[in-house]
């Protein structure tokens, strides 16, 4: 067995699961791309029979992403098999990834099937799976809590059925790293032909352990990792993709593995799912998040200067973390400007350029210090987040000690400009209303949250904010050096995605029979 683990990302289907992470068909192709370029050896592209536009997305990545495998979910039954191979079977490397529970609790209350009757839906459905391609995947859900023997021959169905690939998800997040290092071994010792396919594990982080256990599992032999951006996925998310990478990579004198990742495009791609799911990264994430090099304490400082690997156990450059020196200014030209945005990989076309030096120019204007991390706000405020249905033409806003909080916007409905004026609690307030009144809708605010993009008097506010209406939930991001701007832009990026939601509902979901 080699030394080589394959990542499997599935940000864009068990990440995208996480209430409000939903992204629409172009972002979801703008993270894929951005996932082939990190060097992921599989994409997870969605669940195609989940809705259209899980299907439009699926198909579309399939079509564009050339240097990995793209793989779509499927419950065990022919049609969801038909389904997800009709969305992927363009791409380069499809793979079908079927799945069914094996857990007792499982087949008893959710799937009320017999072991034997499970047995036999593996068999065919992994059989029908193996008639489109020989890349078949197959996952027995909720492994760690299902009865070993069971799981062995549920495996083996699978195995014998044409299954190339066996995945053993932790799918409540419940297993411990010794645990699972012993259902490993039993899989391993207690299935015919585990050697012919490549095992995989998919941890869920319900007791903060899917790091762990993916590590755990890599050492008893597993070579396929299920992982996400950000750890993203449904509850308390799966393991984190840039965990797992760069555990073997710093400490490679004891996981002596190696994967496909080019880990300077780590923090590009975090920033980018950060970006278009509006879920912010906690500050004290390890790897990507804010605090994560930052060294406040003063005697961390002074070893960090003396000597760096004092406290600090990998570099900022090496997951591609930028340096927040000053980078540009006033007096900066075009060609400063162009070669900025492809230090971050940003590949504009020329018109997408040209807008981006107006409001490069208009931030100068307003900023004496332009930061990196300014240009990547810049960056996704224009062209990354989806903002297609409600824009914002113009707002004004009052408030003060003896007047009432009054706004005045004018929004861009689909073409159309309708102007409003309202008044409300707080200017946020007036701004949220006056955006409700124009778009005729009233989702609830669930959350409001203000950050600082950079240090400093002049920093740009970076608003997030979760709306909810009926079921849907959506999250919004804006920035700006003013907050009030930055407020408007977020709400009305959470109503686009909102939109989006409403346009695109889930028919089924993928744990539900
Ligand atoms: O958590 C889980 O069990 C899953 C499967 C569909 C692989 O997401
Ligand atoms: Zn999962």
């Amino acid at each position: 067995m080699g030394n080589f683990v394959k990542i499997f990302d599935t940000t864009l289907r068990d990440g995208e699961q996480a209430p409000g992470c939903s992204m629409n068909e172009e972002e979801k192709v703008k993270v894929a791309l951005q996932l082939e370029k990190l060097g992921v050896d599989v994409i997870e592209a969605g669940f195609p029979i989940a809705s259209e536009g899980d299907f439009n997305s699926v198909k579309l990545i399939a079509e564009q992403i050339k240097d990995c495998e793209v793989a779509g979910l499927s419950r065990a039954n022919i049609k969801d098999i038909d389904r997800a191979w009709e969305a992927i079977k363009n791409a380069k490397n499809p793979r079908i990834h079927t799945f069914i529970a094996t857990s007792d609790i499982h087949l008893k209350y959710k799937l009320k099937k017999t072991k034997d009757e499970v047995l036999e839906i593996i068999g065919q459905s992994v059989r029908h799976a193996s008639k489109y391609t020989s890349n078949v995947e197959f996952s027995c859900e909720d492994a760690t809590r299902s009865d070993l023997d069971f799981l062995c021959s549920a495996i083996s169905v699978a195995i014998q059925s044409g299954a190339t690939t066996i995945n053993i998800p932790d799918t409540v997040g419940y297993t411990v790293p010794s645990e699972f290092s012993k259902i490993i071994k039993y899989i391993k010792n207690g299935t015919e032909e585990i050697d012919k396919i490549i095992l995989s594990v998919h941890c869920h982080n319900d007791l903060g352990l899917a790091v762990a256990n993916s590590l755990t599992a890599i050492h008893e032999g597993v070579r396929q990792i299920e992982c996400t951006i950000n750890g993203l996925g449904e509850r308390a998310g799966n393991a984190s993709l840039e965990e797992i990478v760069m555990a073997l990579k710093v400490r490679n004198d004891l996981n002596p593995y190696i994967t496909g990742i080019n880990t300077k495009n780590i923090y590009p791609c975090s920033k980018l799912v950060s970006t278009v799911t509006g879920v912010n990264v906690q500050p004290n994430k390890a790897i990507v998040g804010a605090n994560a090099f930052a060294h406040e304490a003063g005697i961390h400082q002074d070893g960090v200067l003396k000597q760096r690997n004092t406290y600090e156990i990998m570099e900022a450059s090496e997951v591609g973390i930028p340096s927040n020196h000053i980078v540009l200014g006033k007096h900066s030209g075009r060609h400063a400007f162009k070669d900025r945005l492809n230090d971050f990989g940003y590949k504009l076309s020329e018109d997408k350029f040209e807008i981006a030096f107006v409001k490069f120019k208009e931030l100068c204007d307003k900023k004496k210090y332009v930061f990196d991390e300014d240009i990547e706000a810049l960056i996704n405020e224009e062209f990354v987040r989806s903002g297609d249905f409600y824009k914002l033409n113009s707002l004004a806003c009052s408030s003060g000690t003896d007047e009432k909080p009054t706004a005045k916007l004018s929004l861009n409905i689909d073409g159309q400009i309708i102007v409003v004026e309202e008044s409300g609690d707080g200017p946020i307030d007036s701004v949220f209303q006056s955006i409700c009144k124009a778009a005729g809708i009233t989702p609830k605010l669930d959350s409001y949250n203000v950050a600082s993009v950079t240090g400093g008097m002049d920093a740009q506010a970076e608003v997030s904010v979760i709306i909810k209406e009926d079921n849907h939930t959506a999250r919004g991001k804006g920035s700006s050096t003013d907050v009030i701007v930055a407020s408007a832009k977020a709400f009305i990026n959470a109503l686009n995605n909102l939109r989006w939601r409403k346009l695109h509902p889930k028919i089924v979901s993928p744990k539900g029979i």
